[in-house]
């Protein structure tokens, strides 16, 4: 057996969703998605050379089915033969929407390739990491990263220190799993959402805009199209039939206190996943009030400060990782 080595990714954000495949090639996304690394959360994931493949995650076997296709993947990439077992820690609720297998696949990608000894440029990890999840792509680096439609890879735009300013306040609203994974949700608003070819239009449209905020650390302008990436991203899903709706009352509650402090001058521009967590991005000024605000107006709802964080990165093996 080898020893166990270690990499630590964040989970990746996405400020203009990317919501279905592509019909043709191997997990590739059919709408561009940007994103920001979210320092202060991470997995960090062990992995040693076995006999077999095998995953853990936070304790629990993974169905072999879920990622045999991504270590084909990684094999053939790294052209090596050897199976890897691998255990992975979140720091944060695991698919729950807070992006998990964004930084899972992008940690474990980092990590099979250490342990098989092999320096692999970010571009190249990036697409091996896509095979086990298309966010993942992005996981690999840090700061404001692009993945346009139909990519293998993602690139960054902006490291890190471009808009040191910024906070992510993510408001969790319930712990525990999802009820319907975003693999199944994106098959099922793919196949039957009428809106779903639209979506695949529009969302193309808001890359330029949002790339230009971006570019000028506009909260304002980059909140109103990142507002508008997740509205119509829902809007496709709750066309579906049947529908799917993964909001839960206190989801409304956060992103109606986040209206109020807009209207009240405080800039408060959320985003949601395929789960019930609401993400407000909002600058380190106004954090305090923004998460203030959010727990009065959902109760019960834990909130965790994040800021533009890392790409993927060597961490410390655990000795043994079981
Ligand atoms: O990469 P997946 O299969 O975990 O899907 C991610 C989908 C969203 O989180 C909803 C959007 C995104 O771009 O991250």
């Amino acid at each position: 057996m080898s020893s166990w080595v270690a990499c630590r990714a964040s989970p990746s954000l996405a400020l203009l969703k990317y919501w279905g495949k592509q019909e043709a090639g191997d997990n590739l996304p059919a709408t561009p998605s940007l994103a920001v690394a979210l320092g202060g959360l991470y997995t960090d994931t062990s992995v040693r050379l076995a006999e077999k493949d095998s995953l853990v995650v936070g304790g629990a076997p993974q169905d072999p089915g879920r990622s045999e296709r991504f270590f084909e993947c990684l094999r053939s990439r790294l052209e090596v033969s050897h199976r890897f077992e691998a255990s992975s820690v979140n720091s944060f609720p695991t698919a729950a929407g807070l992006a998990s297998s964004s930084s899972g696949f992008a940690a474990l990608a980092a990590a099979c390739a250490r342990a098989a000894g092999r320096e692999v440029p970010l571009e190249d990890l990036s697409a091996i990491a896509r095979i086990g999840s298309v966010s993942a792509a992005r996981s690999v680096f840090g700061g404001f990263v692009l993945l346009p439609a139909g990519a293998h890879s993602a690139r960054q735009v902006f490291d890190a220190s471009h808009w040191p300013d910024l906070r992510i306040v993510v408001a969790v609203t319930r712990r525990g799993s999802k009820p319907v994974s975003s693999r199944d949700a994106m098959r099922e608003t793919s196949e039957r959402s009428p809106f779903y070819r639209d979506w695949v239009s529009h969302s193309q449209a808001l890359l330029p805009e949002a790339l230009q905020a971006l570019e000028k650390r506009d909260l304002e302008k980059l909140g109103d199209v990142v507002r508008t990436s997740y509205s119509m991203m829902h809007a496709v899903m709750l066309a579906s039939r049947p529908p799917i709706l993964y909001w839960l009352p206190a989801t409304l509650a956060v992103i109606r206190a986040c209206g109020e402090l807009r209207a009240r001058g405080v800039g408060a521009w959320e985003t949601v996943d395929a789960g019930p967590q609401v993400k407000i991005l909002c600058t380190v000024q106004d954090a305090e009030l923004v998460t203030r605000h959010v727990r009065e107006s959902a109760p019960g709802t834990e909130t965790i400060l994040c800021f533009p964080g890392d790409g993927v990165q060597p961490a410390f093996a655990a000795e043994s990782a079981s």
